[in-house]
């Protein structure tokens, strides 16, 4: 087929190839040029097929870790794989683009949809995401990067304006958009929300920001129904709008009638949806399924394996061999394997796939394993069933394993947590266990930070198993009883209570989100103002110790290059994320006490050592001038801090920038 240029279409083309085919479909122009396929993600694929008699059926499909468990591997190889094996789920149903990945920050614990999200750390969110859409577009699979941009919460997402100072849009919810960017995504979806007053859909100012600065190239989506205004989304640079919409298709023709929107405006769009069917067309070549289904499988229990973080051991875990298990707690084993994940259109219809973590148990044990549901949930209300026999399995055995969560029915797109503390009966439930096994382990399922001041003090241990996906049993098992080495760490700071959070408070209504908090989202919060927490950013215990020595820092003219070596002390194999942070010891203008700008895990053998090393250039140290509209590190002094988490510091060193120039105090 020739290849066409919008010269080729005629006006009333263009302004229909604006404006998508159906749901989930760009438009042919009757048979002329290629038909691009999207579909959701990021978890898995959630493929609609729509059949004639407009019934509509989810296709099964892997179901990998939630993107926050993803996150807490702290590891972009695991990224990259998750990008690689999503990409054969979409060859194999004809899928041209996944609708992935979403880099919105957490900025709040209660945000519906955290659980689809990295991080509230824009560097970690923007550089696993970077590595997601390399290992999907390596295979020819199109990815398409969202939610752009400050979409943060799902309260009345449709028409709330956020409102953000330009520093902190910036610095904190542009960034991680900029980093993956440099992945050259071939797409991107706008938000629903206005930023500053002006719709996602209509924002020419973020829409010129991600061409002309972040150097986006691809093509344009908007939310599913979030434009407005066609004809304004497209004069400020939307190239397509999803789904088909008729009302808003014929007042786009209308206003081109009238010349409320010229040709050139259309074309520019136009053509950018005709690049994207070409540059797709020519993926498609090159597509080639690389792993079975059994080995995706076995990458969504790697990333679980890894994604699952050891938040608490006073020395229960891992379980002896002969020791007798009391599992309590539906969790464990749940009907469907998708109810220990999010809800909304990033739930993945699962099948044949048992989530049943007592089995599990039960292969790798010598002592009895007892199991108890004990109770169920449904929306925020947990109804108990025979709870006195999970306390007696309890009583009787060696350890207590509860688990608990919230699932789909409190976490979903589309509404909001109402609090962060789990459902009153999973409390009690985890009370009730602990007051009669003093080695209770208490295992979360949950997409976004728990509130658990009612219990952490009661139990011995405490593992943050995430949505882990469909393999999440087995990696479980496997963390549980010691086969895996537990290395996953928090990408979000878990705070004592919803009062302590830095947006507890903070204005908003129907209309406005007013972000005062500023630059001071997540950690950069709590440690600059010392606020205690439940559990810090980055933090995640190991089976394994590490020992960190030897910094070294070495300055020439414009870069900074760290060393630090890490030895496993113990006898076990495991693997460690350093993390380096920089923290400004004297500047101008307010920076927060310190900001992650590298990290890097390493795999350790009992007893070995490694470096981890990282270069520095002076974008790391940086911040939004808004007094020359552009980034600026300042002279000064700043401090290089290696950390094991936001709040176990390792090491730090002392270096000076002055006129362009590092040196090392
Ligand atoms: C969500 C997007 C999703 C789209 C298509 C919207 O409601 O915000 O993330 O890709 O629907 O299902």
């Amino acid at each position: 087929m020739k290849q066409l240029t919008v010269k080729d279409l005629s006006a009333e083309e263009k302004l229909r190839l604006i404006c998508s085919d159906g749901r989930w479909h760009t438009p042919d122009l009757g048979g002329k040029l290629p038909r691009v396929a999207v579909s959701d993600g990021p978890i898995g694929l959630r493929k609609e097929n729509i059949y004639e008699d407009g019934r509509v059926e989810t296709v099964p499909a892997i179901s990998y870790p939630a993107v926050q468990s993803l996150a807490n591997t702290w590891n972009a190889e695991c990224a990259r794989l998750m990008g690689e094996a999503l990409a054969d789920d979409c060859i194999e149903n004809d899928v041209d683009i996944l609708l992935a990945p979403g880099v919105n920050i957490k900025r709040d614990p209660l945000n519906g949809r955290n659980f689809e999200y990295f991080s509230e750390d824009p560097y970690l969110a923007g550089t696993l995401a970077k590595a997601y859409i390399e290992g999907l577009q390596s295979h020819n699979v199109g990815a398409c990067l969202k939610h752009y941009y400050a979409n943060n919460l799902e309260y009345n997402r449709l028409e709330q304006s956020s409102e953000v100072d330009e520093r902190t849009l910036r610095e904190i919810y542009l960034k991680p958009f900029e980093i993956a960017c440099e992945a050259k995504p071939v797409s991107a979806m706008c938000a629903y929300n206005r930023i500053n007053g002006v719709y996602a859909s209509e924002n020419t100012k973020g829409f010129r920001i991600l061409r002309e600065e972040f150097g986006f190239d691809g093509a344009m989506y908007s939310d599913w129904e979030a434009v407005r205004d066609r004809t304004a989304a497209c004069k400020a640079g939307l190239d397509i709008e999803f789904p088909f919409n008729q009302a808003n298709y014929d007042k786009l023709v209308e206003d081109f009638k009238a010349g409320r929107i010229s040709e050139e405006e259309v074309d520019a769009c136009a053509a950018r949806v005709l690049e994207l069917a070409y540059r797709i067309e020519a993926m498609r070549k090159k597509r080639k399924v690389q792993r079975t289904k059994e080995e995706r499988h076995a990458v969504a229990r790697r990333l679980a394996e890894e994604g699952i973080v050891l938040l608490k051991n006073e020395g229960v875990l891992p379980l002896k061999k002969e020791e007798r298990v009391a599992v309590s707690g539906s969790f464990a084993a749940p009907e469907r394997c998708s109810l220990v994940a999010g809800g909304g259109s990033s739930m993945v219809r699962v099948d044949g796939t048992v989530f049943d973590l007592p089995a599990l148990l039960r292969e790798r044990m010598r002592g009895e394993v007892r199991y108890e549901a004990a109770f169920w949930t449904t929306g925020i209300v947990s109804n108990c069933q025979k709870p006195h026999k999970a306390f007696m399995d309890a009583a009787e055995s060696d350890v207590a394993i509860v688990c608990v969560g919230t699932g789909a029915d409190l976490e979903s797109e589309g509404g909001d947590r109402e609090r962060l503390r789990l459902p009153s009966v999973q409390e009690n439930m985890i009370l009730e266990v602990a007051r009669r096994n003093k080695r209770t382990v208490v295992v979360l399922f949950a997409g976004s930070a728990i509130d658990m001041g009612a219990w952490q003090d009661e139990v011995s241990a405490i593992v943050w198993a995430g949505f882990c996906g469909e393999a999440g049993a087995e990696a479980l098992a496997d963390i549980l009883t010691g086969r895996v080495c537990p290395s996953g760490k928090l990408s979000e700071t878990l705070p004592l209570c919803y009062e302590d959070t830095p947006v507890f408070g903070i204005y908003k209504d129907a209309c406005v989100a007013r972000y005062q908090e500023g630059l001071d989202v997540g950690y950069r919060y709590y440690d600059t103002y010392g606020i205690p927490v439940a559990f810090p950013f980055g933090h995640g215990l190991s089976y394994a110790q590490f020992d960190y020595s030897a910094l070294k820092v070495k300055c020439s003219k414009n870069t900074v290059q760290v060393r630090v070596l890490v030895e496993n002390t113990s006898k076990t194999d495991g693997k460690e994320t350093v993390q380096l942070y920089i923290r400004p010891v004297q500047t101008f203008v307010y920076r927060p006490e310190k900001e992650l700008k590298d990290f890097c895990k390493l795999a350790l053998k009992a007893g070995e050592k490694k470096e981890a090393v990282f270069d520095l250039g002076e974008k790391a140290f940086a911040y939004w001038s808004t007094g020359v509209d552009g980034w600026r590190a300042d002279d000064g002094l700043y401090e290089i801090v290696i950390g094991a988490s936001s709040r176990d510091i390792r090491l730090t060193a002392k270096i000076r920038l002055e006129k362009g120039v590092f040196t090392l105090l």
